[in-house]
Order: C-alpha cells, then structure tokens, then sequence
C-alpha cells in the first residue's frame, strides 16, 4: 500500500469551450502528483491554468475525464464513492478565496460550525457549542465569536472562520484556493503564520493554491508549477523558487513584485541574461522565438500538440511546437521542457543555456 495520502495519476479534465461548443477545453491534461501525509503541496499558475480545477476533482466537485485520484488509497473517481463520499469528506476539507459567500448569513458562526459535529459525529447540541468554540480559539479568534453572525467579521476574520470550519472535522488534507490572495499582505501573512502553525501542530497536509510563487514558496514543501492544464515543473519549493529549471517558472519569478533590493538587483540580472540568451538561442534556432511575456493571459489548451509555453518561451525551438516534452527527473524535481529532455534528441543542456542558469546567475 502506498505511503501517500493523495495520489493524482493522470489526471485529465476537459470541457467544452462555452464560447464554440465545437472546441474541447483541456483544464487539465494529464497531471499527476502526489502529496504525503502531513505535506504542503503549492500549486501555482497563472489565471486559467486548471489550479481550482483539480482542487474540484479531488474534492469531487467536478468527475474528471480521466485519469485516477487515490485518497488514503481509496479510488474517489469510482462513481460508487462519489455517491457515498460522506466519509471521506470528513477528511478533505476546502478554504475558498471568500469563505462568506459560503456561510449562511442569518446563522451564527457557532451554529454553522457545530452543524457538521452533530449530522456525523451525533453531537449535543452542548458538546458540538463547546467544540465550535475551541476550534476558534484554535484559529485566534474570542470564543464569543460563536454568537455573532458572517457579516459582523473583517476578511481576516472570515478567514480565520473558514479556517475553522475546514478544520473542526479533523480532515488529513485541506485544499486552501487562493485563501490569502484577497487578504492586504499584513493579514496575509498572520493567515499563513496561522495555517503552517496548524499544520505543524495537527500534521495536516494541504494542497496550497495561489498565483503568488512568493506566497506558494512561504507556507510549501513543494511546489508544482501549472502552465494551461499541464505541469511544466515540480520540486522542493525553495528549489523551484531561488532556481526554475522551467522557462515559464523563470518568467513567473521575474515577474513577482519584490521590495528586497537584493532580490532586485538578482531578478535584473537573471532578466538580461534572458535576453541576451535568447538573442543567441535565436541565431542558433531556424524558426525565430516569441519572447517570453509574463503578462500574457494563459488562454486554455486545446489539445495542441507541443509545449504548451512554446508561443511565448524565449527558448522555443522547432521541436517545441511539434512535441510534448517529457517530465523529466532532474534531481528531486521534475521539469517538462526539451531543454532538459533527453529522449527528444534536442537536449541543449550544454550547449544552450538553460534557464536554472540563468536565475542563478
Ligand atoms: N465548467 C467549466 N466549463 C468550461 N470551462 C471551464 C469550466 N471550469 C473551468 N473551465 C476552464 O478551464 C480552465 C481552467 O480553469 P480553472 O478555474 O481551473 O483555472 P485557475 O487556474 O483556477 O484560474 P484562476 O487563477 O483564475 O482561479 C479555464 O480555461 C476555464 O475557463
Ligand atoms: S519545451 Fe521549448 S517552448 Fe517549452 S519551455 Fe522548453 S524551450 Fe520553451
Ligand atoms: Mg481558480
């Protein structure tokens, strides 16, 4: 049996697009991880990029095209356990981004954090009241709280409340989307105090999604790098931060506001060295490259064949547009790019200059 708490294999999710019913959306096109008992799993990607849709496969909010997710080595994609899904649910718990506008607004926080304890756990109304009060101060906030009503919080507060409620059934894996992200950045980092504190404190595992490879890299242990439906790397988050073996990973970097001058003066660098290289990966490659452009929105992949970075990688060559690179294993880390897959024939470790390189620099 497998030491993994979650194990996601192959994951694929299509839609159709809204907009042209012919076209086939791949939201998720063949992702696979998994995350161990007690781990921080960040996910980050820009806008598009299938973060909340995988969150929603493994919560079983959406069933996926294919591809299987193993959850304390139950299979949750079977239909027979999505129909029978309550006690896993107990177990895998969510935060949105605005936990209001989940909770009832004409309940108190107390009611609507004692409701789950008595539906499965046949709770007094009493010993559910005292619960709902523990697992507040649990999360910082005055066991009155319990008496007062959604609207009366700041969004802290609420976060600290959706916090609460994710928690107070004891889950192994919590799914936070974008949970800080609507937060100003002092509240922003006492949540993420909080959360890795609980997490330490209960060995919980979460799957962290958020745009922000900072924050991603603040709270994880690891952390998987989505690029429209697809993983172009995944490795320990100090790693994948300070060192992107990923074209794409290096431009979301790049692009980060920083205020550490230090930092700064490294990001400038690891810029010039970008272009300068990819002027020579230019030369070097019979089609020319588009220019790697962070602020481009991440359209959704449509089945198409090569990277899917290829329109806006400084790198791309030929083979890029024609072929899907491989995950290849660089050290503990994963990177799916030709730069470093060998089996294309079209390695260029060496003779280009890959973009860890260049970051490092
Ligand atoms: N129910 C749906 N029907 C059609 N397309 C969908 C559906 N849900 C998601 N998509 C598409 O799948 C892609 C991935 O969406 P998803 O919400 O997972 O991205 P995300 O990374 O969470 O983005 P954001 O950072 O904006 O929350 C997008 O192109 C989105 O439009
Ligand atoms: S596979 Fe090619 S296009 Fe994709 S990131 Fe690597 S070099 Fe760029
Ligand atoms: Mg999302």
């Amino acid at each position: 049996m497998s030491e993994e708490l979650l194990s996601v294999d192959h994951l694929q999710m299509r839609f159709k697009n809204p907009h042209n019913r012919a076209q086939t959306v791949h939201a998720v096109d063949d992702v696979s991880f998994t995350v161990a008992p007690g781990e921080i799993l960040g996910v980050v990607g820009e806008s598009g990029s299938g973060k909340s849709t995988i969150g929603r496969c493994i919560l079983g909010l959406e069933k996926p095209s294919d591809g299987s997710i193993h959850f304390g080595g139950r299979d949750l994609t079977k239909h027979s356990l999505l129909r029978n899904r309550r006690d896993i649910a107990k177990q895998l718990q969510v935060v949105f981004q605005d936990p209001y506008s989940s909770l009832n607004p004409f309940r108190t926080i107390g009611q609507t954090l004692a409701e789950p304890l008595q539906a499965a756990l046949r709770l007094s109304d009493k010993q559910a009241d005292a619960r709902a009060r523990d697992m507040l101060e649990t999360v910082g906030l005055p066991r009155a709280a319990a008496d007062r009503f959604p609207g009366q919080f700041s969004g802290g507060q609420r976060q600290r409340i959706g916090i609460a409620r994710a928690l107070i059934m004891q889950p192994q894996l919590v799914v936070l989307d974008e949970a800080v992200s609507a937060l100003d950045l002092s509240t922003q980092a006492q949540i993420l105090n909080l959360l890795a504190q609980l997490a330490k404190e209960r060995g919980l595992a979460y799957i962290f999604i958020a745009h922000d490879l900072d924050v991603v890299r603040y709270i994880s242990h690891r952390t998987l790098v989505l690029y429209r439906g697809r993983i172009m790397e995944q490795g320990p988050a100090g790693d994948v931060h300070s060192a992107p073996l990923h074209p794409y990973t290096a431009a979301l970097n790049a692009a980060a506001p920083v205020t550490d001058p230090v930092e700064q003066r490294k990001r400038r660098t690891a810029r010039a060295a970008a272009a300068t290289a990819a002027t020579a990966a230019a030369a070097a490659s019979a089609t020319p490259p588009s220019p790697a452009s962070p602020a481009a929105p991440a359209t959704p992949a449509t089945g198409q064949l090569g990277c899917p970075f290829a329109a806006r990688c400084a790198f791309a060559q030929e083979v890029c547009r024609t072929k899907r690179p491989a995950d290849t294993p660089v050290g503990e880390r994963t990177v799916a790019c030709h730069m470093y897959d060998a089996t294309s024939g079209h390695t260029r470790l060496g003779a280009g200059m890959p973009a860890a390189e260049l970051i490092a620099s």
